[in-house]
């Protein structure tokens, strides 16, 4: 019998591997990494002990049976010698000055934690200094553009310069969540170390005494100010949030008009080794483009590289980023002098740009314009070298779409013009959605009441799944789509959510009882049960190591299933939009492939584990202060090209099972009561099979006419065809506990309530 709360033998050894391989290093001056044996080596600030094993909130709840730390890892790997004094100074302030947790409550706690004053007093020893900054932020915590979030504190900032006065070599291990501004401190080394889940402490020394030598690359670009940032001025808001800079976030927008301002770019990070990416070739195909090369490891330790694509595409009548990341592969570890062929095969479709006006004269389609196509290959999106170029003399059509969530209302958008910002007018919704709905909207199942078919005779090819929901009575209907939770007593204690066979009834014509759980770097348990704790969604993002991340989350799957718990909400895929927004550390990247990939091999890696990732939040997720509220306004192309394209390649490439909407309204319509986004892009366009769930206590507003999101208004989630309700109280889905508007819909006679998607049964069907 298995037992629940029994973390997976090896999966915690296995993190370590993979927090490791996500540190990147951005600065190794003076020879100050790797350390050599016998060092003496002070360390300075609080977070090496108390380390930050992750962001706060849903996705950091993890309960462990251990946690490592960076003094103890370095004590104990017994490789160098460490400042005993210093450390004891240390230990005797924290006990003056223990953790604040600002009082208990996610959001209470503050992104950073006062540091020791160091006085003249404080006796140092060692030729080098490690200073340890940590940050967290998290569910319903952005960080803010201040001193102690975004900035380093003066403590912090003084803390460095006593380091710098009294140490010749002097380093920084940043344990944060999340970039942050970099401009007004220096050293020999900085390493982004990130945060690590439980195994984090050891996996930053494995990289620090050259156990592993660091290949981790930025998937952020990382500027001198936060203002540089283009979504900087229209973040933050109460109501909305205009998307004035369109696609070009990250580096799509520091590459086209602001190079100079950058500290660090988009996939830079270096190797304690050298490489040499050589004999760069590429060739076009029927379906895109290769691109080939050969990498060598030209320096002295073994080490992996990433390679990495970039598409310069033809600035025409849609503008274009100066470089777009089009494919990346990272190498195996390469012995000194060994080298590896890589072939990166990248798809029109990747390359093509969405038209949301019709200026190429194919509106609402994926084209490749005419005019000049440069592929440049390269181990960061400044130092590459040109693969392939070639022409294309008349605009092609890719993918013709149809017309989906446009904005209603009129704003401008950032474009190029030479290597000015220029701003056009976005197009604006011409489709009548009412109509489209009533169009496509599935014909009525006559209800026949018990005939005994079980969702098993379903499964079987006995009979169909529309004459299995035909049993169902008005009531189960209304049932089943109310998830209930949290911590509901007939699943896995502490969990999120059950669904499915929420009442008897459901029960005994076979449809399971299903657990969910947070996610996403480890299953959540309340109750005190201990899992793994993974690294964040960043630090996986800094692997560029999309097979390595599969085999961890195969890992979690096992978890998951030895647990009971069918399905992870998580991964989290929101794009970086800000550095500002407090989730970034569960989200990957500003890169919306990086992200797809990411999302791809988690939700492999999970299916072959034994259960289900959950995509989330389904989406323009970009800020958590007012998160239920705030309206992000979006071009469609925008929306497409960025926000949703993660998403869409978690559902084609990685065959995801289950999504869950984000809280906020996207052009006016809640997510999760958003006809377009559900159905016309998800179901119908990207021929999504699964299951759709709200998050939750969730708001909708009407999927056609818009006005204000309420928790009750369940039939237009159900009308968007989003599946579940999450959630109302345990055991309140039968008597509609939150008195949500399905019945009394169904009594007015309006279209849309008291109907059930078959995507739900679909989906408890694949899953038992
Ligand atoms: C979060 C989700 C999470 C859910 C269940 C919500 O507040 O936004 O990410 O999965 O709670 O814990």
């Amino acid at each position: 019998m298995v037992k629940v709360g029994v973390p997976l033998k090896g999966f915690a050894d296995f993190s370590r591997k993979v927090a490791a391989d996500g540190a990147v290093l951005l600065k190794n001056d003076n020879e100050f990494l790797p350390f050599k044996k016998g060092e003496q080596i002070a360390v300075f600030g609080r977070c090496q002990f108390e380390y930050y094993r992750s962001g706060t909130g849903s996705g950091g709840s993890v309960n462990t049976e251990y946690k490592t730390d960076f003094i103890n890892s370095l004590i104990e790997r017994d490789f160098v010698t460490i400042d005993e004094n210093l450390k004891q100074v240390y230990e005797n302030w924290l006990e003056q000055n223990p953790f604040d947790n600002g009082g208990g409550g996610w959001a209470a706690e503050p992104w950073s934690q006062a540091e020791m004053p160091l006085t003249d007093e404080i006796e140092t020893t060692g030729n080098k200094a490690i200073v340890v900054i940590g940050r967290t932020a998290g569910e319903d915590k952005d960080n803010l553009a201040t001193a102690g979030s975004y900035y380093l504190t003066d403590d912090e900032l003084s803390m460095i310069e006593f380091a710098k006065s009294r140490f010749d070599k002097v380093g920084i291990v940043l344990n944060v969540g999340n970039i942050i501004n970099m401009a007004n401190f220096d050293a020999d080394m900085i390493i982004y170390a990130w945060h690590g889940g439980m195994e984090g402490g050891n996996a930053i020394v494995d990289v620090l005494v050259g156990d592993v030598n660091p290949s981790g690359k930025l998937p952020n670009t990382i500027a001198e100010h936060i203002d540089d940032y283009p979504s900087t001025i229209n973040h933050g808001g109460t109501e909305q949030n205009i998307y004035q800079e369109d696609i070009y976030i990250g580096y799509r927008y520091f590459e086209t008009f602001g190079k100079n301002k950058v500290m660090y770019p988009f996939g830079f990070g270096l190797s304690y080794t050298t490489f040499d990416i050589k004999n760069i070739t590429g060739t076009q195909t029927e379906t895109g483009i290769k691109v080939f090369c050969e990498v060598q490891n030209t320096g002295t330790y073994s080490g992996k590289e990433v390679v990495q694509v970039y598409a310069q595409l033809p600035q025409a009548n849609l503008g274009k980023p100066a470089k777009t990341l089009v494919g990346f592969v990272k190498t195996g570890l390469l012995a000194p002098n060994e080298t590896q062929n890589i072939c990166i095969e990248v798809l029109n479709y990747t390359i093509a740009s969405y038209d949301d006006s019709g200026i190429t004269g194919y509106k609402s389609a994926y084209v490749l314009e005419d005019g000049e196509y440069i592929f440049h290959v390269g181990n960061s999106i400044r130092n590459t070298e040109i693969a392939l170029k070639y022409f294309i003399a008349e605009t092609r059509v890719i993918e013709q779409c149809q017309e989906a969530m446009a904005p209603t209302q009129s704003f401008t958008r950032m474009r190029p013009f030479g290597n000015c910002v220029a701003y056009e007018n976005v197009p604006t919704k011409t489709v009548d959605l009412a109509q489209r709905i009533e169009e496509n909207i599935s014909s009525q199942i006559e209800i026949t009441g018990d005939v005994g078919i079980k969702l098993v005779d379903v499964t079987a090819g006995k009979n169909t799944i529309e004459e299995f929901v035909a049993q169902l009575t008005i009531e189960d209907l209304q049932t089943i789509v109310r998830g209930e939770g949290m911590s509901h007593p007939q699943v896995t204690p502490g969990t999120a959510s059950a669904f499915g066979g929420v009442t008897n009834h459901l029960r005994s014509l076979g449809i399971p009882l299903m657990c969910t759980a947070d996610g996403p770097s480890g299953l959540r348990m309340e109750s005190g049960l201990k899992s793994t704790q993974l690294p964040i969604g960043t630090l996986l993002a800094s692997t560029w190591d999309a097979p390595l991340i599969e085999q961890l989350y195969e890992m979690e799957g096992q978890e998951l299933k030895s647990n009971y718990v069918d399905v992870l909400l998580g991964p989290g895929l929101n794009i970086h939009r800000s550095p500002l927004n407090g989730r970034n550390f569960e989200y990957f990247s500003e890169d919306p492939l990086l992200t797809g990939k990411m999302s791809s091999a988690i939700v492999r890696g999970i299916s072959a584990g034994g259960a289900i990732a959950t995509l989330k939040h389904f989406a323009c997720n970009s800020q958590e202060t007012y998160r239920h509220d705030i309206n992000s306004v979006v071009s469609e192309r925008a929306i497409r090209e960025i926000y949703l394209k993660g998403f869409e390649i978690a559902v084609k490439e990685g065959n995801a099972k289950s999504i869950m909407t984000a809280y906020n309204p996207i052009n006016g319509i809640w997510t999760a009561s958003n006809y377009d986004l559900n159905t016309t892009i998800l179901r119908n366009e990207w021929k999504f099979d699964g299951l759709v769930m709200t998050d939750w206590w969730a708001r909708m507003n009407d999927c056609v006419t818009g006005g204000e999101g309420t928790r009750e208004n369940v039939a237009s989630m159900v009308k968007s065809q989003n599946d579940v309700y999450m959630v109302v109280g345990n055991y309140g889905a039968e008597n509609n506990e939150n008195n949500d508007n399905l019945s009394r819909n169904l009594e007015e006679g309006k279209s849309g309530c008291g109907r059930c998607s078959p995507f739900l049964f679909c989906f408890l069907k694949i899953t038992k």
